[in-house]
């Protein structure tokens, strides 16, 4: 495939990952990054790692003239939306800050893609759009809410979306709603490297692991899990990945919109996740029980049916691969990029 993708978020976690994957596959990639999140050595590095040339604009996604110089300069087939801010903790201090980055600078592009013609776009929704689930693994037509307003940001532009293509049958959305991503690269040149004391789990241990941090808080034990801890449905980056992959070559494909959940189908434990990094990094990890996250829920994991069938796509690495991929990114990049 020779067509160019806009990729917006190119430079963030799970975005510099999927633009491996594409150039692999035979994209050419326009990556477009406000560097709010991440560091532009990324596009480096993906170079590094694919030989292939990647163009990088620094340019917000609510800025419409640098959009539309852009896309006027490029001939664009489809855009993968990474771009957001995703800390649920941030975005109940800061609500306009995170609609107006993750609903307005949505609608910006949309505005902008509609302009050109461009009518292919593959949106980066979350698992928190379930709330609470009723039961699990989770299947995508589920009830939806909200409990912060990161979430109601990730629900409000599925609606728009929803609305959009009902409106203009011509636009092929593809909505992936990730469960919790973790891992890099295997090559340690890609990874995870948030600004901070880092919010999610993984992170959070490979920064115990690494020296960084003293211990791990273990928010709750009394959870109705198997061992009291939370359970959630980790997925290895890379296989998320190329998850986007299948969904673009779905697109492609049929003139449809689909909304998918991209998850392993499995649930792990916050304490099965600590032993398989225990034994990825050779040392032990030290943790403190601490009372329950406001907001946490119990368990969360996905019905992996829908992307296996309409995508042809599954998770296929294990936890251990994960672990041991996350802890050589930690350990090579101890102070990340
Ligand atoms: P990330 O912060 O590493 O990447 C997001 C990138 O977007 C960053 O590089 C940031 O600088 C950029 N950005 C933010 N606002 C922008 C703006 N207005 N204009 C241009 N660039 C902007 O996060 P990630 O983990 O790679 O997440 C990517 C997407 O996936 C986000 O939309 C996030 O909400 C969603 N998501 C992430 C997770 C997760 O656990 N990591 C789970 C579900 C969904
Ligand atoms: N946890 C700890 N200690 C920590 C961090 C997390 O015990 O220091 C526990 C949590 O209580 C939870 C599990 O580890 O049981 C996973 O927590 P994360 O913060 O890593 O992930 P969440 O499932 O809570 O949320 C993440 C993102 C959300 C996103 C969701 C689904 O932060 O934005 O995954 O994709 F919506």
């Amino acid at each position: 495939m020779s067509d160019t993708l806009l990729v917006t978020g190119a430079s963030g976690y799970i975005g510099s990952h999927t633009c491996v994957c594409l150039l692999q596959a035979g994209w050419h990639v326009i990556a477009i990054d406000n560097l709010s999140n991440s560091s532009p050595r990324t596009i480096e590095r993906i170079q590094e790692i694919t030989g292939r040339s990647v163009p990088f604009h620094t340019i917000d996604v609510r800025d419409e003239s640098a959009l539309t110089r852009l896309l006027n300069q490029e001939n664009i087939s489809a855009a993968i939306h990474f771009a957001g801010l995703k800390s649920v903790s941030e975005s109940v201090n800061k609500p306009l800050t995170y609609f107006d980055n993750n609903v307005n600078g949505s609608i910006t592009l949309l505005k902008v893609l509609h302009q050109q013609g461009v009518r292919k776009l593959v949106f980066s929704s979350s698992a928190t759009v379930y709330g609470d689930p009723k039961k699990v693994p989770i299947q995508e037509d589920a009830s939806l809410s909200a409990t912060n307003p990161y979430g109601r940001s990730k629900l409000f532009v599925e609606q728009i979306l929803n609305d959009l293509s009902q409106a203009d049958p011509e636009w092929r959305i593809a909505t992936l709603r990730y469960f919790n991503p973790a891992g890099a690269h295997e090559s340690g040149l890609l990874g995870e490297d948030p600004r901070g004391i880092p919010n999610n789990l993984m992170p959070y241990i490979a920064q115990v692991a690494v020296g960084k941090l003293p211990h791990l808080s273990v928010f709750g034990n009394d959870y109705p899990t198997t061992d009291g801890t939370g359970v959630r449905d980790y997925i290895h980056v890379m296989d998320l990945a190329q998850g986007h992959v299948s969904a673009l070559n779905r697109l492609f494909a049929k003139p449809e919109s689909f909304t998918v959940n991209l998850g392993t189908g499995q649930g792990i434990t916050v304490l099965e996740a600590v032993a398989a990094f225990e034994q990825a990094c050779g040392s032990h990890i030290p943790i403190q029980v601490a009372p329950r996250r406001p907001g946490d829920i119990a368990t969360c994991y996905a019905s992996a049916d829908k992307a296996r069938e309409l995508l042809n796509w599954q998770a296929n690495k294990t936890l251990d691969q994960m672990v041991d991929d996350h802890w050589r990114w930690q350990s090579h990049n101890p102070n990340g990029y």
